[in-house]
């Protein structure tokens, strides 16, 4: 099991020495270490097990830095960089040498995104290096929202995590790139579409493919459970599987065929900025039940709902 705890001294001394340490942000848990040491990044796909054709997000503290990474910053870019950063938004810019081939799969633009998270803030103000960050599970499973999910699965490859509580956004950040200046939403996540063109005007979202490895984060399957997770109406699924030992995750009310303690509600208040600070805890809840099968329904589709439902979508395909 990994330390936890909230020393940023120690944080800062393992980052320098080339370790890696797991960090809170606003949206979930990243497995981070040095963007210019290329063995600490190697060693993050190692720990992941994470395929080296997948780019990580470089995490830094300041637009200033950002510019010192970048060959270009188109202006709309700069709009929401000052409207939503530090927070859940990375943006695809087309990246200096400085940056690592390792880091971006040999791809020419860099990920970045400023975490507004204090603990992790203020690391990365003390570090000469920024930070990349994948989110700290094993490739291809649950993002972690807490300390205690990133030991329950890495505890026993890293030495330090540092403990930032429940991630307050609880999913990924938002992934937003440039084709020829037009903006286009590689993923949907923790800033929703309509805060984003509140600022820029009409955005385009690129629809996700399992043809399209050069984003894993895209491929249909990810964000699974190891427990066969389905999607649709409850009710419905309800006559279809309750001869099986269901396990139910709703958006704001309880079923009445199940057990109370195997089911999760997302949202009492019906708000889905909540259900998306509960969906990944949610998901791990389940998959440690004794249950045969996830039974889940799809949120509201407005503010963080599409990108909830994406992240259903892709857990419920296998
Ligand atoms: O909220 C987040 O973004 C978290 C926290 C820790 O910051 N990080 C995160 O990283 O979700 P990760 O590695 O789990 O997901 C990053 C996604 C991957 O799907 C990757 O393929 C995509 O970003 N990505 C990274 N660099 C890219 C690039 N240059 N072009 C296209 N996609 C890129
Ligand atoms: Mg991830």
């Amino acid at each position: 099991m990994a330390d936890i705890g909230t020393d940023i001294q120690r944080a800062a001394r393992l980052l320098t020495q080339g370790n890696l340490v797991a960090i809170p942000t606003e949206t979930v848990y990243g497995l981070a270490g040095n963007a210019f040491n290329l063995s600490a990044v190697a060693k993050i796909f190692e720990v992941k097990n994470r395929p080296s054709f997948d780019p990580l997000i470089v995490h830094t503290y300041s637009q200033e830095q950002v510019e010192t990474f970048v060959e270009h910053f188109p202006p709309k870019a700069r709009k929401l960089a000052k409207a939503f950063w530090p927070g859940p938004l990375t943006l695809l810019l087309p990246k200096k040498d400085l940056i690592p081939d390792l880091v971006t799969s040999g791809m020419d633009t860099v990920a970045i995104r400023i975490p507004n998270q204090p603990l992790t803030l203020s690391i990365l103000q003390k570090l000469d290096f920024p930070l990349v960050a994948p989110s700290a599970n094993p490739f291809g499973y649950v993002s972690p929202t807490s300390a205690q999910h990133v030991d329950d699965q890495l505890g026993e490859k890293i030495e330090y995590i540092l403990d930032g509580g429940v991630c307050q956004i609880g999913i990924e950040s938002t992934i937003l790139g440039f084709d020829d200046d037009i903006p286009v939403i590689h993923r949907l996540g923790g800033l929703s579409r309509e805060e984003i063109e509140s600022v820029i005007g009409q955005v385009a979202v690129r629809p996700h493919s399992s043809s399209n490895p050069k984003a894993p984060g895209m491929l249909k399957s990810h964000y699974s459970p190891g427990k066969k997770l389905i999607l649709g109406d409850l009710q419905e699924l309800l006559g279809a599987y309750g001869h099986l030992k269901c396990g139910v995750i709703t958006f704001n009310k309880k079923v009445n065929a199940v057990d109370d303690d195997h089911q999760y509600v997302l949202a009492e208040n019906g708000d889905v900025t909540n259900a998306a600070k509960n969906l990944f805890a949610a998901l791990r809840e389940m998959d440690k039940k004794n249950i045969d099968i996830i039974l889940a329904e799809p949120v509201p589709n407005h503010g963080l709902g599409p990108a909830i439902n994406d992240r259903l979508k892709r857990a419920a395909a296998k």
